[in-house]
């Protein structure tokens, strides 16, 4: 999604500016660009539809150099992917057209959605100011420009108190070289601290190797930059306070190693990925879900707040959304608590009931989410105010604003199809509800045991279903020549179906719907043919007499099947039957084991499609607009 990264220094901070914008590619974008006080030439902006390398190829061979700068990479809302649509934005004043209208006073780059760029264009546009874009944010920049009477800063405060909507901003100004201003509401913004130079950016990983002191800047704050100073005023206009925190050095251009890509890699890492997440869990105690104070693990205590509740109500977007769907059937059937998940873009605009016995838990990798974020605010407003992030980035806006937080230790997930990150959710959400079924008095303590046992092994585990990869590589050679595709599961495994279509969706643009299994006769089955390969997750646990009956009914029809089997489970290789036999029966935890398989599908699919895996077409990985 959209990344900013600002500059004010001694030296030439083009390079700053790229490399930052490189660290946060990942994240998906369809246009950049940057600007310059380039002291000669007031401000200059270069900007292309292409990729970061290109931008900086660009600067290069234009020789683009300053000491002040902002720079962004743009996923469209507003206005196609092209040129004049990338950001930065410049003011124009009036002119006969915007190329020939006074040189551009203000520069700007911008996260979020503006709600009333309409009307606030129409003002602009009376007013003489002309556009070059359909966006929304150019509306800011003129904005901005409509106040400026030789202070930045006083501008930008008076222009962001007339908008609506969400925003994170950097701007310079042609009449003051030396400044770079912020300001944000509803998108995330920090600030760098370095020696003689501050820097901005939507995240602290753009500013990986440049400054390890960052302030995560508040609701409504704007901030003021120069290389010898910064200065923020908090949402009621006067100087605020805000903490300077050292965060751990970690570059988003993690290594590829022996990778061809990082959804591949990231598959790979889960191993890994789990046995640090559960890293120094000795055993089930509420205080692995105390909040995260200012000053470490210093915040709220979760052993009252288990004690208090009697449901759960969980939030999240895409994946988060099916570990958290995943993780309603052991809440209530392990800890025995009535739990609820919603997709957080519904449940923040829809009338509920609330309840105050209620634990809300968003589940996030990134932390960010912008419908997530709302959700979660849209629950404490309506009085519930016990709440709970899983989440994969501890400095997040989702763990600074839950009371309680679990931090999966995925690592950096640079591939826009959440494989890792959601593994670890399970983990975590697998550990909540035994901390809570322990809290009600429903976990004795050999199940504790049995328990802490078993996910310890996930790993080892983790490793067997890896090596299944040759064999889904055959599948994968079948898959890539379909269109549409069926997967199917019930109960614990039906989440993870859903999760084996979406990733097929992302990574592939193949067709692909999950239905529970017992559905299938109430419609989907009118789909099948042998055209239509239908995936089925199949673990040996108490659904499965069913199961096999829902694969008859398929088969019945002329439909190929694609089976994940347990052991045991007398499903075989035939006609119209692919078997790929899961080397462990795994009870509660194996969804975590049978996503891995699909994960794999997904990628080598993709690959034999020759789609670009890691960075999938429309798609961001962290979604900070609504
Ligand atoms: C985007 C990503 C998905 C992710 C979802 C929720 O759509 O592409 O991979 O599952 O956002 O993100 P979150 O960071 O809140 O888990």
């Amino acid at each position: 999604m959209c990344g900013i990264v600002g500059a004010a220094s001694h030296r030439d901070i083009v390079p700053i500016l790229v490399q930052g914008l490189s660290r946060l590619e990942y994240r998906g974008y369809d246009s950049c660009g940057l600007a310059v006080h380039a002291s000669a030439r007031g401000l200059a902006r270069t900007r292309t539809t292409s990729r970061v390398a290109d931008l900086m190829a660009q600067v290069q061979s234009e020789h683009v150099q300053g000491l002040t700068g902002i720079a962004h990479t743009r996923w469209a809302t507003h206005g196609a992917p092209v040129v004049h649509n990338a950001h930065p934005h410049f003011s124009h004043g009036t002119g006969a057209d915007a190329e020939t209208a006074r040189p551009a006073r203000v520069a700007l780059v911008h996260n979020g959605i503006i709600e009333n760029h309409e009307a606030l264009r129409a003002a602009l546009q009376a007013r003489g100011y002309l556009f070059s874009s359909q966006t929304d944010t150019e509306v800011i920049a003129h904005l901005i420009d409509s106040h400026y009477q030789g202070d930045l800063f006083e501008a930008v405060t008076a222009a962001v108190a007339q908008l609506h909507g969400a925003y994170a901003i950097a701007v310079i100004c042609r009449d003051e070289p030396q400044r770079v201003v912020g300001a944000r509401a509803g998108s995330p913004l920090v600030l760098g601290v370095g020696q003689g130079e501050h820097f901005l950016a939507s995240d602290a990983m753009a500013l990986a190797g440049v400054t390890d002191q960052i302030v995560y800047l508040e609701e409504g704050d704007v901030v003021d930059l120069q290389p010898g100073r910064y200065w923020i005023a908090g949402r009621d206009g006067r100087p605020a306070e805000r903490k300077v925190r050292t965060v751990q050095a970690h570059s988003g251009a993690a290594e590829l190693g022996p990778y061809r890509h990082y959804m591949q890699k990231e598959i790979f890492e889960q191993p890994r990925a789990i046995a640090d997440t559960l890293e120094g869990v000795e055993g089930i105690v509420p205080e692995l879900f105390d909040g995260i104070g200012q000053d470490g693990r210093t915040g709220a205590s979760a052993h009252r707040v288990f004690q208090a509740i009697d449901k759960v109500l969980i939030l999240a977007c895409g994946t988060s959304y099916y570990s958290g769907c995943a993780a309603k059937y052991w809440l209530e059937s392990v800890a025995k608590i009535p739990t609820q998940v919603e997709i957080a873009s519904e449940y923040r605009y829809r009338d509920s009931v609330p309840d105050p016995k209620t634990l809300v838990v968003t589940i996030s990798q990134s932390g960010e989410t912008a419908d997530t974020l709302a959700a979660l605010r849209h629950a404490q407003s309506l009085g519930m105010h016990e709440t709970l992030t899983i989440c994969n980035v501890a400095t997040s806006a989702m763990v600074r604003e839950c009371k309680l937080a679990y931090i999966t230790r995925a690592g950096v997930e640079i591939g826009v199809a959440s494989t890792k990150a959601f593994t670890t959710q399970l983990a975590g959400l697998f550990l909540l509800t035994l901390a809570l079924a322990q809290a009600k008095g429903r976990l004795p303590e050999a199940d504790e045991a049995r328990w802490l046992h078993e996910m310890r092994h996930l790993p080892v585990a983790l490793q067997k279903v890896l090596a299944l990869e040759p064999q889904v590589i055959g599948w994968a050679e079948q898959f890539a020549r379909k269109e549409n595709a069926l997967f199917l599961g019930r109960g614990l495994h039906y989440p993870i179906a859903m999760e084996g279509a979406l990733k097929l969706k992302e990574v592939t643009y193949i067709h692909a719907e999950a239905y529970a299994a017992g559905e299938l006769k109430h419609g989907p089955l009118a789909l099948v043919t042998a055209e239509m390969p239908v995936v089925a997750v199949a673990p040996n646990d108490a659904l499965l007499e069913k199961l096999k009956s829902n694969l008859q009914e398929v088969r019945a029809r002329g439909g190929v099947l694609y089976v994940l089997a347990d052991a045991d489970t007398r499903i075989e290789s035939g006609e119209g039957m692919h078997v790929i036999r899961m080397p462990e029966h795994y009870g509660l935890l194996s969804p975590l084991l049978h996503v891995v398989p699909l994960q794999l599908l997904a990628y080598h699919t993709a690959g034999a499609r020759g789609t670009d895996v890691d960075k999938p077409r429309n798609l961001a990985k962290s979604v900070t607009v609504e």
